[in-house]
C-alpha cells in the first residue's frame, strides 16, 4: 500500500521519454508461451501488470530473468502448467489473455472468471464463443472455467464488439490452428498491430492488424523471438494532459504521434498549442483552459476510454461546460466523486458526465479508485492549490512507471509514502 502526496500549483516543463505500453506488453509476454525457445522483449515498462503476469508465466514453469532497462527473457521450454489460480487471476483481470496461448502449448487450461473490477462486469463471453468456433470445448465448475481443444480448425469468427483482449486471444490460439481464421469486426488498437508483428517474427503468418479484419494462417511450430514494445499512447497522453493542466511547457520523446490523433485534436480544441514529429510531441498552453464541446469514448481510431479520466481531470478547470459520454465500459466515473473533494463541479448520469468548469481546484484527501481513475487524481492535484494526499497509489502503479520521479524530473512537488497495511 502507498500513497502520493502533492503540494500545487505546479508548472510541468522539461521532457519525458514514455515507457513501453502497458496493454502491448501484456499479451506479447503470453505470445512467448507459444513457442519452445527463448524470447527477449525489450522496452517493457516496470509497472505491477508486468510483474503479475510474469508471475503467471513463472507459476506455468517458464524460466524468467528480468535484466534493467527494461528488458526481460522468458525461456517456456520447461512450460507444463495449464491452470491460472485464483489469487493470480483476480490480482489482474486481463489475465484471461493467457487462455490462447495455454491452449495453443498444452491442449486445456484452467483459469478463474476474471470476475468483475473498478470499470464494472469484465465478461469474456467473446473470448469462450470464439474459441468454441475454432473447436475449444469449455465446462464451468466453482468460479473455474475447464477448456479443451482435442481438434481445432481455423474458421471466420465475427465480433460483435471489436473487442480488444478477443482479438488478443484468437490471434494467439489461432496462430498455431491448421487452416485460415479470419477475424471480422477486430479491434484496431496499435497494440493489436504490436501483437502481430511479435507473432509474425515468432513464425506466424498473420495480416491484417490495424484494420478491422484479420487473417491468421496457423502454422505447425513458433520459434523464440526479440522484440521491442511500442510506445504507451495512454501514457503519452496523461504527460501530455499534465502540462496542459499546468501551463507548462513539455517534450514527450520516444512516441508514436499517429498513435493519440484523437487524442491531440481534444487537447488543441482546448487551448494547448501541439507541435509533431516523426518521434516527439511538444505541448504548451499559455491560452486559457477552454471546455471540450463533447469527448465520446470509442474503440480505435476514436477516442480512448483509458484516456477519458485524464481528460477530465483538464475539463474541471475549464472555462466552460465539457460533456463526456463514455461508451465502452459500464463504470468509468469512480474518480468524478473524488476530484469533487478537490472542489470540481461534475454531473454524472449513468454513461454521461458533465464537467463545469470551475476557476481553481483545492487540494485534499483522495482515494484512486482505479488506474485511469487514480492518475486523474494526480493530474488534478498537480493543479489544485495545497496539499493532497492520494491513497491507494498502488493502483496508479499498475500502468505508469515511476510516476513520482518523473513527475520531480518535470519540477513538480510530489512524493510517495509507503503505508503499512494495519494487520
Ligand atoms: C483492453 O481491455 C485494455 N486492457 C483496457 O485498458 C482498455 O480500456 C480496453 O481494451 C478498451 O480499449 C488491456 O489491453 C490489458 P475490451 P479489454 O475487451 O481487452 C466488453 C487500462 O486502463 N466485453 O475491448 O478488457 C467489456 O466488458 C485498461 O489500460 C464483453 O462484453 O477491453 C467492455 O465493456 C482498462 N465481452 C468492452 O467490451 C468480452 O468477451 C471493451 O472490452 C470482452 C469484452
Amino acid at each position: 500500500m502507498s500513497k502520493l502526496i502533492i503540494n500545487g500549483p505546479n508548472v510541468v516543463t522539461g521532457e519525458i521519454a514514455v515507457q513501453g505500453a502497458k496493454n502491448s506488453v501484456l499479451p506479447i509476454l503470453a505470445a512467448t508461451l507459444l513457442a519452445n525457445e527463448v524470447s527477449v522483449i525489450k522496452n517493457c515498462p516496470d509497472i505491477s501488470d508486468v510483474s503479475a503476469t510474469v508471475e503467471i508465466l513463472l507459476h506455468l514453469g517458464c524460466k524468467v530473468t528480468r535484466r534493467g532497462s527494461g528488458e526481460i527473457e522468458i525461456d517456456p521450454s520447461s512450460a507444463s502448467g495449464v491452470d491460472i489460480p485464483y489469487n493470480l487471476m483476480r490480482g489482474m483481470r486481463s489475465s484471461v489473455i493467457m487462455l490462447g496461448p495455454i491452449l495453443a502449448r498444452m491442449g486445456r487450461a484452467k483459469v478463474s472468471y476474471p470476475g468483475g473490477c473498478e470499470l464494472g462486469p469484465r465478461p469474456i463471453d467473446l473470448h469462450i464463443s470464439s474459441f468454441q468456433k475454432l473447436g475449444v470445448k469449455f465446462a464451468e465448475e466453482y468460479g473455474f472455467i475447464y477448456s479443451v481443444c482435442d481438434k481445432m480448425i481455423g474458421t471466420e469468427i465475427n465480433l460483435t464488439f471489436p473487442s480488444v483482449g478477443a482479438t488478443e486471444n484468437i490471434m494467439l490460439l489461432a496462430s498455431k490452428v491448421p487452416g485460415q481464421t479470419v477475424i471480422h469486426n477486430a479491434a484496431r488498437e496499435p497494440e493489436i498491430e504490436d501483437l502481430q508483428s511479435f507473432l509474425n517474427s515468432m513464425g506466424a503468418n498473420i495480416t491484417g492488424a490495424g484494420d478491422n479484419t484479420i487473417y491468421i494462417e496457423g502454422v505447425e511450430t513458433l520459434h523464440g523471438a526479440e522484440h521491442s514494445i511500442i510506445p504507451d499512447r495512454i501514457a503519452a497522453a496523461t504527460y501530455m494532459i499534465a502540462a496542459a493542466i499546468t501551463g507548462g511547457k513539455l517534450i514527450i520523446k520516444s512516441v508514436r504521434p499517429r498513435d493519440l490523433n484523437s487524442v491531440i485534436s481534444l487537447l488543441e480544441e482546448s487551448g494547448a498549442q501541439i507541435r509533431t514529429d516523426e518521434n516527439r510531441i511538444l505541448i504548451d498552453r499559455k491560452r486559457p483552459i477552454q471546455p471540450i464541446r463533447m469527448v465520446r469514448t470509442m474503440p480505435y481510431p476514436g477516442f480512448p476510454t483509458d484516456a477519458l479520466a485524464p481528460l477530465m481531470a483538464y475539463s474541471t478547470v475549464a472555462s466552460g461546460n465539457s460533456m463526456y459520454v463514455e461508451t465502452i465500459f459500464q463504470n468509468r466515473y469512480k474518480h468524478a466523486e473524488e476530484l469533487m473533494r478537490m472542489g470540481a463541479n461534475i454531473k454524472v448520469e449513468g454513461r454521461v458526465a458533465l464537467v463545469q468548469g470551475v476557476p481553481r481546484l483545492t487540494g485534499a484527501n483522495v482515494v484512486a479508485t482505479d488506474l485511469r481513475g487514480g492518475v486523474a487524481l494526480v493530474l488534478a492535484a498537480l493543479a489544485a492549490n495545497g496539499e493532497t494526499t492520494i491513497d491507494n497509489s498502488e493502483l496508479i502503479d499498475r500502468g505508469y512507471e515511476n510516476i513520482e520521479t518523473n513527475l520531480q524530473s518535470l519540477g513538480c512537488k510530489i512524493r510517495k509514502v509507503d503505508v503499512v497495511e494495519k494487520s
